[in-house]
């Protein structure tokens, strides 16, 4: 395995897009954010040098990071903040990742402009298990706001509603040609006939589940979150915030210009109904065709467009790439996601009822500490977290229909967590609650995949569902839709140890505090427990 040595320099640049010009965080002037090339294994390390006016970390989505903790990112949960005229090195450790990931900013919703691809190759001596791809294209879905992302933040925190909606989606980086004022602001993806590309989509979009689409072509489903997966044909994705896709394109259809287009799967609430676009251009002499075909994505509410396109998600489950889903549990957890709400201080909100959103996991609304956790866990700084995340809601209720106890709308603020020993053998049920609204949450865990062994609408049912989970080729992800007013069922080792954020990756979710933190503690050994802080820790 190789060193690879990156500078990240976060800087304020100018852009433009729908005839708006902004200046915007960004790493290196660059928008989408440069992408980082590795082979499985290697260690990448990242120069973060701050040069902007406002503080930020930077995660590396989907990295388990063996061991270290220190450099996974998340703000006040593994480190403070980078302020202002300083530097970090961080350490992405690679191990077994093979396939797509992506790193973004993890500091309130600085990743918004601050973002980009981490392709992890094969190993050197390896190769994939489908067909030798001629070239790779990452595709990223993300947003562009014409305003600044910092007081879209603010504003939405303050008046305790719903965030502004984006003013649109984009696909690296650009519009696509529906939207006003956006014709030269177009992706174009260049193919020769007869050749394969593999495709690396991420969802780097804030707040949606996208649907996304080519004209004419069908595309064949190889990974997700950086692992294999079976393959299977489809003719659309349907991609989480957090999530990545790999897939297939086959350049097999008459030479022409086809459209790729992107829009939101939205279960509840105020969204964005516009399409992002990009083209399909095949090289060559032919008359470039006035309107080329628009793709028919699924309907902005088709759950089942959704769910239907996750659940083929499967293990390649082989004798070379094979499974190691825990068959027994030893810990059990049932995490109820909800949105709830709040009175206004002195205000009224514009949350429901004159009320503030807020959000939580089994009641309790996460709370960012002044201190990040890691080091408090590490150094035993007292105060700055407790040990009592529940294992369970505080009572059971009908979770998905009907009339919700009222106390259920005033979760408690916590900064808490669920403490698992090494090795511990661990079972996750989400379950989605129709509290305030029902609507689908992508859960993102920080430090390990987990095997997804089932879901389902409704209410979980403990005796029932389990005997239909999947053990044999169930996905490993590290960011799963649990679907409106539905569950899912998850299995991890917890074999890394370290502090790791588990949180929605919709970003007003988890600005609302649907969020918690699991502390796996040392086990016996030298290759059990957690590596030292390096010298340069960001301080608080
Ligand atoms: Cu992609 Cu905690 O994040
Ligand atoms: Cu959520």
């Amino acid at each position: 395995a190789a060193v690879l040595n990156y500078t990240f320099v976060v800087q304020e640049s100018s852009h433009t897009r729908l005839c708006t010009t902004k200046t915007m965080l960004t790493v290196n002037g660059s928008f989408p954010g440069p992408t980082i090339y590795a082979n499985k294994g290697d260690l990448v390390i990242v120069d973060v040098i701050n040069n902007a006016t406002q503080n930020l970390t930077i995660h590396w989505h989907g990295v388990k990071m063996p061991r270290y903790p220190w450099s996974d990112g998340p703000e006040f949960v593994t480190q403070c903040p980078i302020r202002p005229g300083t530097r970090f090195s961080q350490r992405v450790v690679l191990s077994d990742e093979v396939g797509t990931l992506w790193w973004h900013a993890h500091s309130d919703w600085s990743r918004a402009t601050v973002y980009g691809a981490l392709i992890i190759y094969p190993d050197t001596n390896q190769t994939y298990p489908f067909p030798q791809p001629d070239a790779d294209v990452p595709i990223l879905l993300g947003d562009w706001w014409n305003s600044d992302i910092q007081e879209v933040m603010e504003e939405f925190l303050s008046t305790g509603g719903d965030p502004n909606i984006s003013d649109a989606f984009l696909i690296n980086g650009q519009p696509g040609d529906l939207y006003p004022c956006s014709k030269p602001d177009t992706f174009n993806m260049i193919v020769e006939s007869g050749k394969t590309y593999l495709i690396r989509m991420i969802n780097a979009v804030m707040n949606n589940v996208m649907f996304f689409r080519i004209a004419n072509h069908t595309i064949t489903v190889v990974g997700s979150d950086g692992a294999y997966t079976k393959q299977f044909i489809s003719d659309y994705i349907a991609i989480s915030p957090g999530q990545t896709i790999d897939f297939l394109l086959e350049a097999n259809q008459p030479p022409s210009h086809y459209y790729m287009a992107s829009h939101v799967y939205a279960s509840a609430g105020n969204f964005d109904n516009t399409t992002t676009t990009g083209i399909l251009q095949y090289a060559g002499n032919y008359t470039k065709p006035s309107s080329p075909p628009l793709p028919s994505l699924p309907d902005f509410n088709d759950t089942l467009a959704s769910t239907n396109f996750t659940g083929k998600l499967r293990s390649l489950a082989n004798n070379e790439y094979p499974i190691d889903v825990p068959l027994t549990v030893s810990t059990r957890l049932f995490f109820t996601l909800s949105i709830n709400i709040q009175p206004c201080v002195n205000t009224n909100c514009s949350g429901p009822f004159g009320e503030r959103f807020l959000a939580s996991v089994n009641n309790v609304t996460m709370v960012l500490p002044r201190t990040d956790i890691l080091q408090a866990y590490y150094m035993n700084i007292s105060g700055v977290y407790e040990n009592d995340f529940p294992d369970n809601p505080p009572f059971p209720f009908n979770y998905t229909q009907g009339f919700v106890p009222r106390d259920l709308w005033r979760p408690e603020d916590g900064t808490a967590v669920n403490i698992l020993d090494y090795n511990d053998t661990v079972e996750l049920v989400f379950q989605g609650t129709n509290t305030v609204a029902g609507v689908n949450h992508p859960m993102h865990l920080h430090g390990h995949s987990f095997y997804v062994v089932g879901s389902g609408f409704g209410n979980f049912n403990n005796v029932t569902d389990p005997p239909g989970y999947n053990l044999l080729d169930p996905p490993l992800m590290e960011t799963i839709a649990v679907p409106v007013n539905g569950w899912t069922a998850i299995r991890f080792q917890a074999n890394n140890p370290g502090v790791w954020f588990l949180h929605c990756h919709f970003e007003r979710h988890v600005s609302w505090g649907m969020g918690m933190v699991f502390i796996v503690k040392n086990g016996n050994g030298p290759n059990a427990t957690m590596l030292p802080p390096p010298s340069d820790m960001p301080q608080c």
